[in-house]
């Protein structure tokens, strides 16, 4: 299995911040954000890892990371996505380094407090469709929440006004190689985005959507408030512990 981060946009909740550099590239306590989903694929037995950035300030990735030599990589591959397409069509440009192959993606700022080894061999047994992992939050109106009925996965609703669980879906997804076919049939969303929550609801109804429960904390970093939090919570326990 390969792994994609999607390290992109413009950041633009937190501006000033992300005035003069990527959001990926603000400190998490003591490291750049983009470090955690990379310890987080590593731990997770996945080595063969794209980063999918954009916006002006791509080439400081490259100057942080290198070949990722520093954790223990061969080397990193890296690509540009240029707009502002959403998650999807960032996810898209990563067609051609998955060749064929399943991919565990993951958005460069959630951060998450144990290793998701269990459900990464699980979606290998599994073969086909999709896995996504789901937490249990107090605000799920900030997220894509799963609806689940009798134990099965109905749908998923993109940031929902009247969120009908607190079950937050979190940003780090196992695809088969389709994945990419799907991105291709989806239409932009109100905001002008392609939707990852699109491409979910797409194996949902063809039922290969499967789903487990994240142990431990889980956080994005996107906003003033979470990031601070993620800053708290690393400090406190450390990250993608085994
Ligand atoms: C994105 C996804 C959302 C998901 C979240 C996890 O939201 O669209 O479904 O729950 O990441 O961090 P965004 O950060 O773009 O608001």
């Amino acid at each position: 299995m390969k792994g994609v981060i999607l390290a992109g946009g413009l950041g633009t909740r937190l501006s000033p911040l992300t005035k003069i550099t990527n959001k990926h590239l603000l400190p998490i306590y003591d490291k750049p954000m983009i470090y955690y989903p990379i310890e987080t694929l590593i731990k997770a037995g996945i080595t063969d890892i794209m980063v999918v950035t954009g916006g002006n300030h791509a080439g400081d990735f490259l100057r942080l990371m290198g070949n990722g030599k520093e954790f223990g990589l061969k080397h990193i591959n890296y690509t540009y996505q240029e707009g502002e397409g959403g998650i999807a069509d960032a996810l898209s440009l990563a067609e051609y380094f998955a060749d064929g192959e399943s991919i565990c993606v993951i958005l460069g700022d959630n951060i998450i407090e144990r290793n998701i080894i269990k459900a990464v061999k699980d979606f290998e047994h599994q073969g086909r469709g999709a896995k996504i992992l789901l937490k249990e939050v107090p605000d799920p109106e900030r997220f894509g929440v799963a609806e689940i009925a009798d134990g099965r996965l109905a749908n998923i609703v993109e940031k929902p006004a009247a969120p009908k669980s607190n079950l937050a879906v979190i940003g780090i997804y196992l695809y088969d190689a389709r994945v990419f076919d799907i991105v291709k049939t989806l239409k932009p969303s109100e905001r002008g985005e392609l939707e990852i929550t699109d491409v979910n609801n797409a194996y949902v109804r063809e039922g290969t959507m499967t789903w487990e429960m994240l142990k431990g904390w889980w956080t994005d970093a996107g906003t003033f408030e979470s990031l601070l939090r993620a800053n708290v919570l690393v400090s406190q326990t450390g990250a993608n512990n085994t």
